[in-house]
């Protein structure tokens, strides 16, 4: 049966202040961490014994997953003393991998959420006999990528960061952060030192002459690195756009968790989801938002595409859209909130401080 690395310990700089309490994996998305749906998902492809490379705020996860015998996992947790990057956390676990030489060993990233063929990748790897392989997704505008082109067998011809020049958006395809790695090359990549493995080992390996295969999956993918990509896939995950074996409760529009109080003509649309012990008053409307744990909405307050943290407070009738409201934050009524901008956690926004049009 097939293991699989977890790449659990970036410091999650594009989520912040989400990720100043909790590391981006651990982060909530439709009702629980971001992390049991890839673990769902994986256990779900037959995947039994799983390693989580961890590093920033490592001491969080073992207590919430334990064994993983919840999720009929066996889990283990390797922690770096030093961020190792990608291809360093890789290495660092290998002494808990029960593969031998010539095996496939899985490998995701810890922040993206895809409805991927995880067998498929497998049976890609082991069919066209590659050393790596890798999952491969096409998007509209690729600049913010490393791109991978590939032949007509689907052979890795390059690697090219982020494309400057319409002349170097040579393909659309580009690494998706799901891998099989042959356990022979995993102990190839060098031990006790910061190794990134998509500057470092795998161009490296391409100029070696190794055979790494890409494989095109254009089902769901998001990448929920920024905040605003972090409530989308909460939210599709609520509507049943992305699959997910551990939404806790029937996909829909909302998603509301036993101990929410939300008042009965409150509005929650487009897959928001409302967290244990959060309120929301009288006449309030969310639409494709997260209100994490505890958090309170106040009477008549309009949310849109926004993130409430955790014992947040959001004051009556303000208006949020693709707005993060980090933890304990209180947001006064009548504030206007827009368009990217992150409160810190346990900041306090007096009543009608900022606006982004007139009051009158
Ligand atoms: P940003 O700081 O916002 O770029 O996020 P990040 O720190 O998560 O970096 P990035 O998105 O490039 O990381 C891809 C995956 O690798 C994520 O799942 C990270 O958790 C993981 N990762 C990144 N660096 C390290 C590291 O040094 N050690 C370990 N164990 N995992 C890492």
């Amino acid at each position: 049966m097939t293991e699989a690395i977890l790449l659990v310990g970036g410091k999650g700089t594009r989520l912040r202040p989400l990720t100043v309490n909790t590391p981006k994996p651990m982060v909530p998305a439709a009702g629980v961490p971001f992390l049991t749906h890839q673990l769902a998902r994986a256990r779900a492809a037959g995947v039994e014994h799983v390693v989580m490379a961890t590093s920033y705020l490592a001491e969080v996860f073992e207590p919430y997953f334990g064994d993983g015998s919840q999720l009929g996992l066996h889990l283990e947790y390797v922690t770096e003393d030093e961020p190792l990057g990608t291809g360093g956390a890789i290495r660092n676990v290998a002494s808990r991998l029960h593969s031998a030489p010539g095996d496939p060993v899985l490998i995701f990233n810890g922040d993206i959420l895809t409805g991927l063929d995880i067998r498929a990748l497998v049976d890609t790897h082991t069919g066209s006999g590659a050393d790596v392989s890798l999952h491969l997704t096409r998007v509209d505008d690729p600049r913010a990528y490393g791109l991978v082109p590939t032949d007509d067998d689907g052979r890795v011809t390059a690697f090219l960061e982020k494309p400057q020049t319409p002349e170097e958006i040579v393909t659309d395809q580009i690494n998706a952060g799901a891998y099989v790695f042959d356990r022979a090359v995993i102990d190839s990549i060098p031990l006790g030192r910061p190794v990134s493995v998509e500057r470092e080992t795998f161009p490296g390996l391409l100029s070696d002459g190794a055979h790494l295969q890409g494989m095109v999956d254009s089902t769901y993918w998001l990448d929920l690195g920024t905040p605003q990509a972090f409530v989308r896939g909460s939210a599709d995950l609520v509507l049943g756009r992305a699959p997910s074996p551990a939404v806790p409760g029937r996909c829909g529009d909302r998603l509301v968790l036993g101990t929410a109080d939300v008042a009965p003509d409150a509005k929650l649309t487009g897959g928001t989801v409302v967290g244990a012990r959060a309120v929301v008053g009288s006449g309030a409307r969310i639409d494709g938002s997260t209100v994490l744990d505890g958090a309170v909405v106040e009477s008549g307050a309009e949310i849109r595409d926004s993130l409430i943290g955790a014992e947040a407070r959001i004051g009556a009738g303000a208006v949020l859209d693709g707005a993060v409201i980090g933890d304990g934050a209180h947001v006064g009524e009548g504030n206007e909130l827009r368009d990217g901008i992150r409160v810190w956690c346990d900041a306090r926004i007096p009543a009608g401080a900022v606006r982004f049009s007139s009051d009158q």
